[in-house]
């Protein structure tokens, strides 16, 4: 047992003193630090949570151009190194009102800085921490989540003077006192570093004039409500104030952690027309609007009376509806991906505009992937000439293929549907239909694209950080639409990187935190051209530890498969053919490693 008792008279004192410099509440050493998720400078991700098998996770609070931050890093290096084999985390966190991702990255080259700088760009975390001072560290502990010590990393530092060696290491002790298990003298110290503006910190009393009404309200019929209501694929519906109320701190856990809304693009690179993610000012008036009480505010309440008319088919009556087979979903477990085929029924060849999956009971049917082929002369499926027709994901609107395109549907095809359910406490049988709609006459241009796939990959047992790509280079120029990046369980990270004929790199995108659980394809908000010769690249990461709470068996060694229990690097992407000579060619698939 860690005994906190003895110091508390310190920690009373230094609270005092950051009560009074702040007038924020800051977080004490012996209470516990929620989850967060936070990109850092590099646009990896990061969870707090994850860590559960650190011995100790300990951050530093970095600001650019502050002396004294740039003073200690040479030393928190030393024992983020001396540390390195005791399992003890080390990290940076920035919630600079001033620092953004390129400057901070400028800093981190400039200095040589090579531990993750999170950024808190909302300054949620730095104002729940309490943040008063850049330089301070945080030691948690990762057994309760608790701050442990708070305070200078040692006593080496003053403003504009230094001592050649500390008298006191805080953070050494601490760590020492945690790994030999025994108590930790100092929990608390002052900390020297420079003022962070945190112009909202402790403003609780201001922040309860955030009205549900009035600004809340509308938040969530915008961002949320599409899935987030009755028949809607969200657990629970948004009906009233009291149902949001009860749900506020749940609310304030999902957004912390970036699991709502579902959106998983990091927003440096791209734009997307289906972009479900919140805004930087609507995330801090949703998380202060809960932390000040989730106030109800004056006037009728908007969820209540929201009227709106979900049409059966999003794009109206469609040209030919299929009927997919019909699946017996239990109420509890894991359901596979399953797979349905149906011949297309019509009797002619078509090019069609869009299509659109009705969901059977969209409370189970959590995606489907629609493609077709036509079976060879022997009858059988030839998966790799298979084309895709969209499918269905949680709370996407249906859309119609970019202007001017269509994709040409034989009579004879047969669709295989991929269809992945998940349990919701009650079975139910889905029936699910396919809607077509076809275009009166040849689009000017057809549909095309790749997929990238490696079915060499091999994710070794326990690994938490894999990668492994699959590229082509473009024989023609072609017009970009979206992307689509496809693992299991154990996905962790993705994206889609061009390499110009000039040498020159782009990320097309990137998915830092990948969730097995949205298969979303990522709309381009304008198509881009790549011309003749550019590389893309689709590289994906996977975390294969128990530190993956997804992963089914972290022992196992993981080759590529179909089923959710061994992995794919599937990357697909959406084009047409820039010049109309190249428009005959369909989706190509490059298979990287074979
Ligand atoms: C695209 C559909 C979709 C959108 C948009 C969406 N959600 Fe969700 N939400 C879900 C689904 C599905 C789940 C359950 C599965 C999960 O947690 O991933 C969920 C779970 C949640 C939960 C957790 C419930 C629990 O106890 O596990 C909360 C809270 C939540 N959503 C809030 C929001 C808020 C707030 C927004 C808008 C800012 C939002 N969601 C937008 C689909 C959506």
């Amino acid at each position: 047992m860690r005994v906190l008792q003895s110091c508390f008279a310190l920690i009373c004192f230094s609270m005092a003193s950051l009560l009074v410099s702040s007038g924020a509440l800051a977080l004490v050493p012996g209470e516990r630090v929620d989850n967060f998720r936070l990109l850092d400078h590099e646009g990896e991700s990061h969870e707090l949570y994850y860590h559960s098998d650190a011995s100790a996770v300990v951050f530093m609070v970095h600001g650019n151009g502050c002396p004294i931050v740039r003073n200690a890093l040479p030393r928190y290096r030393e024992l983020r190194d001396a540390y390195a084999n005791k399992g003890v985390v080390f990290r940076l966190l920035n919630a600079n009102l001033q620092d953004n991702r390129t400057s901070i990255a400028a800093e981190a080259a400039k200095f040589g800085i090579d531990i993750p700088i999170l950024m808190d760009d909302t300054q949620l975390i730095g104002e729940a921490l309490g943040l008063v001072r850049t330089a301070e560290v945080f030691v948690i502990d990762p057994k309760t989540w608790k701050v442990v010590y708070r305070g200078a990393m040692d006593d080496r530092l003053g403003y504009e003077t230094q001592k050649v060696e500390a008298n006191h290491h805080f953070l050494a002790d601490t760590l020492d006192a945690m790994l030999d298990d025994e108590t930790i003298v100092v929990a608390s110290t002052d900390a020297l570093g420079c003022l962070i503006n945190l112009p909202e910190a402790g403003k609780r009393e201001q922040h309860a004039s955030i009205s549900y009404t009035r600004d809340i309200a509308p938040l969530l019929i915008e961002r949320c409500i599409t899935c987030h209501r009755e028949g809607g694929i969200g657990p629970w519906a948004m009906t009233d104030y009291n149902m949001v109320r009860g749900f506020a701190p749940m609310i304030r856990e999902v957004v912390r952690t970036g699991r709502m809304p579902p959106w998983h693009a990091d927003p440096a690179h791209g734009s997307f027309s289906n972009d479900r993610s919140l805004s930087k000012e609507q995330t801090q008036t949703l998380v202060h609007w809960i932390e000040a009480g989730a106030p109800r505010g004056d006037g009728p309440d908007p969820l209540a009376e929201f009227e709106h008319d979900w049409q059966e088919w999003a794009l109206g009556e469609p040209d030919l509806v299929l009927d997919i087979p019909g699946y017996e979903v239990p109420a509890t477990g894991v359901v596979d991906y399953q797979y349905q085929h149906v011949r297309n029924p019509h009797d002619r060849d078509v090019w069609v505009r869009a299509a659109e999956i009705l969901p059977g009971d969209r409370a189970v049917l959590h995606h489907v992937i629609t493609t077709f082929t036509t079976p060879g002369p022997d009858g059988k499926l030839d998966r790799r000439r298979s084309q895709s027709l969209g499918g269905y994901v949680p709370g996407a609107e249906a859309d119609e293929f970019p202007e001017g395109t269509g994709t040409l549907l034989p009579a004879g095809a047969v669709f295989t549907f991929q269809m992945h359910y998940t349990t919701s406490g009650r079975a139910s049988t889905d029936h699910s239909r396919l809607g077509i709609y076809f275009h009166d006459e040849q689009p000017e241009h057809r549909l095309g694209g790749a997929v990238l796939m490696n079915t060499k990959i091999n994710i070794p047992a326990h690994s938490k950080d894999h990668e492994e790509y699959a590229s082509r280079v473009l024989d023609a120029d072609v017009l970009l639409y979206s992307l689509l990046p496809h693992a299991h369980f154990r996905g962790k990270a993705s994206e889609f990187r061009a390499i110009y004929p000039d040498g020159t790199e782009e990320i097309l995108l990137s998915v830092p935190n990948y969730d097995f659980n949205w298969q979303t394809t990522y709309v381009l908000s304008e198509p881009k051209l790549l011309s003749k010769g550019t590389k893309v690249v689709h590289a994906t990461r996977w975390d294969n530890s128990a530190q993956n709470m997804a992963n089914p068996d972290p022992t196992r060694d993981i080759p590529w498969g179909q089923q959710s229990w061994d992995e794919m690097l599937f990357g697909a992407i959406s084009w047409r053919y820039v010049d109309d000579a190249d428009r005959e060619r369909n989706i190509e698939v490059t298979s990287s490693g074979d």
